[in-house]
């Protein structure tokens, strides 16, 4: 079977890296407003790696699904989606009477328009696998090796912080003393974080690992509990509004993976995107 890549705005630090051959797309916005996809390259019969960029989804959304269904109906025999950040996964329940449950809607979304997903470490809380709510064969590439191996390279005597619980899922399998903290959130923007083993991580190196860095309130809060400013490692940085340099000012360093492109990447996922693409072909 012959296989592509196909970016459609993925990170081009990634696509750089993933060694197949790659096709590209042209997109033409008319005056009012609609788009058109043209596919460069022939893609008929092959299978296509799509990689894309769903950092601000609502956006893109709609131009992806033009461009999955352009893929198709130019004879491309499957269509697998690398999303590295995958959005829509924290309003995964009804936390308020009347609302959505958008986790479920956009994984509905994708698995009409998808033969398959690869996602880098996606918000999986009261969703415990992909598979409850995308229909479609999924793939998780985990950014632990990576965060494991800077941390041993970059900070001596560390502790693991988790701000909250279903952080525990990320940090625990770094290889390192962790601790896990609790966290009440009140609005978008307004966290409460509680440190319940104060003792267990004193004269340690405080190392913050989340998964998403949104608002950034989290993991500002948690730095306003802490004696000494710590390194903040985030798999997807969202960095909304000034996020950044706002956190930036309560730490002594914000580092990244390049699931999202920003200037604080600084651990590299490509190897394992690139494994668990060579993982799909297998099958
Ligand atoms: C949710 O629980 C996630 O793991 C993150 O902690 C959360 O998305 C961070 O959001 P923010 O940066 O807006 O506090």
């Amino acid at each position: 079977m012959s296989y592509v890549i196909a970016n459609f705005f993925g990170n081009p630090a990634l696509i750089g890296s993933l060694s197949l051959p790659a096709i590209s797309f042209q997109l033409h916005t008319f005056p009012d407003g609609e788009s058109l996809i043209r596919v460069e390259g022939s893609v008929k019969n092959k299978s296509i790696f799509l990689l894309t960029n769903l950092w601000h989804p609502n956006a893109k959304i709609l131009d992806l699904v033009f461009a999955a269904e352009t893929l198709r109906e130019q004879g491309a025999r499957s269509i697998i989606l690398i999303a590295p950040y995958l959005p829509y996964m924290r309003q995964d329940t009804q936390f308020n009477a009347g609302e959505g449950i958008t986790a479920r809607y956009f994984a509905k979304l994708i698995s009409n328009h998808f033969d398959g997903l690869i996602t880098v470490d996606p918000h999986l809380h009261r969703v415990h696998q992909l598979s409850e709510i995308y229909s479609i064969p999924t793939k998780v590439v985990h950014a632990a090796p990576s965060i494991s191996q800077w941390v041993k390279d970059h900070i001596s005597n560390p502790i693991i912080i988790g701000p909250d619980s279903e952080s525990e899922q990320w940090i625990k399998t770094l290889g390192q003393p962790y601790t896990v903290l609790h966290k009440n959130r009140k609005g978008d923007t307004n966290v409460e974080i509680i440190i319940p083993e104060k003792d267990k991580w004193e004269n340690k190196t405080p190392v913050l690992v989340d998964d998403i860095i949104s608002s950034g309130h989290t993991l500002i809060e948690t730095c306003k509990l802490l004696k000494d400013p710590p390194v903040i490692i985030g798999i997807h940085g969202i960095f909304a509004n000034n996020a950044y340099p706002v956190l930036l000012s309560f730490a002594k360093a914000v580092y990244t993976t390049n699931t999202i492109q920003h200037e604080s990447n600084q651990l590299d996922i490509a190897p394992s995107i690139m494994q668990a693409i060579e993982d799909w072909m297998k099958k």
